[in-house]
């Protein structure tokens, strides 16, 4: 087939499954399997791509009409400028943790060595992205699922990044491994969905693994955890800062509340939503 029939061929089998974004889709898996931009594709609509190539674009224009998830599928995605290696077994990066990673930067910047922690940090993006910013910070990435691991491991290498101590360990345990009053920030993305919605979720996030999402019966599990286990491990001054789903902005500022944290706010995301709540340590 030649590259304007692929094309052709991928917004209609997008379009029949009921893929938002048919063309966007498109132009992604366009990009990745033939190295060619929209420029060059319609520069080119008349020739054809090496076999090989062809194959490998039609398996996966199959593939994302099943529902599986462009970044499943192209194998990295961005967060914050910088690349990611993403792929079954670990939580797609989202925008929406940029607003938890963006409250940290300001009391990050007055502390010259900050010791930080990312709990549950999955493809560690918002360990990597602060480890960028910060390269003095100490920074440990703690994960419990052993594929998320790999990409951790994965993304520190890429991003040659020399600051992160990645640990593959439970958040239920070990808190115990730190003394009281350690870190200058607990950052964390939880698993925060409710257990009985998750199979009412759309399609593609049936592709992601379950114990980056479930949050327990009222998807606070973590939270519970992180307040009692982990906010003893702030230094006094030390900050806090949360993701949450949009429904948990009063519960999670309870729980921290009662741990000693004040000054705590309810960021919200670019939609409006409730997205992050940041605290510090009094
Ligand atoms: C919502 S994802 C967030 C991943 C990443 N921080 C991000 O923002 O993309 C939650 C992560 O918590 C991890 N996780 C689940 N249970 C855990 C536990 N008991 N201890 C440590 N990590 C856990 C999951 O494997 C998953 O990678």
């Amino acid at each position: 087939m030649t590259y304007a029939e692929l094309i052709s061929y991928s917004h209609r089998t997008l379009r029949c499954a009921g893929i938002d974004g048919e063309q966007y889709n498109t132009a992604c898996l366009a990009e990745h399997f033939f190295g060619l931009d929209r420029v060059s594709l319609s520069l080119k609509r008349y020739d054809s791509p090496d076999p090989c190539s062809e194959k490998k674009f039609i398996d996966a224009v199959k593939k994302r009409s099943e529902g599986c998830p462009l970044q499943y599928i192209l194998g990295m995605w961005t967060f914050m400028d910088c690349d990611f290696f993403v792929g079954e077994g670990v939580l797609i990066p989202r925008d929406d943790t940029e607003v938890c990673v963006r409250e940290c930067i300001e009391p990050m910047r007055k502390i010259a060595s900050p010791k930080i922690i990312d709990l549950c940090s999955g493809s560690g993006i918002i360990a990597v992205t602060l480890a960028r910013m910060f390269p003095s910070a100490d920074i440990y990435a703690l994960e419990l699922s052993p594929e998320a691991f790999k990409y951790i491991r994965k993304n520190i290498e890429y991003n040659n990044i020399k600051n992160i101590q990645a640990v593959n360990d439970d958040i239920f345990k070990y808190h115990n491994k730190f003394s009281d009053g350690y870190f200058d920030l607990i950052v964390s993305n939880p698993p925060y969905i409710k257990t009985d919605v998750i199979p009412k979720l759309q399609r593609e996030i049936s592709y992601e693994p379950i114990i980056a999402l479930d949050g327990g019966a009222d998807g606070l599990v973590f939270y519970r955890a992180i307040a009692e286990n982990w906010l003893c491990k702030l230094k006094t001054g030390g900050c806090v800062s949360l993701e949450i789903g949009e429904e948990q902005g009063e519960d999670v500022s309870r729980l921290i509340k009662r741990k000693g944290i004040s000054d705590v706010r309810i960021v919200k995301d670019i939609q409006g939503l409730d997205r992050v709540i940041f605290g510090t340590k009094i």
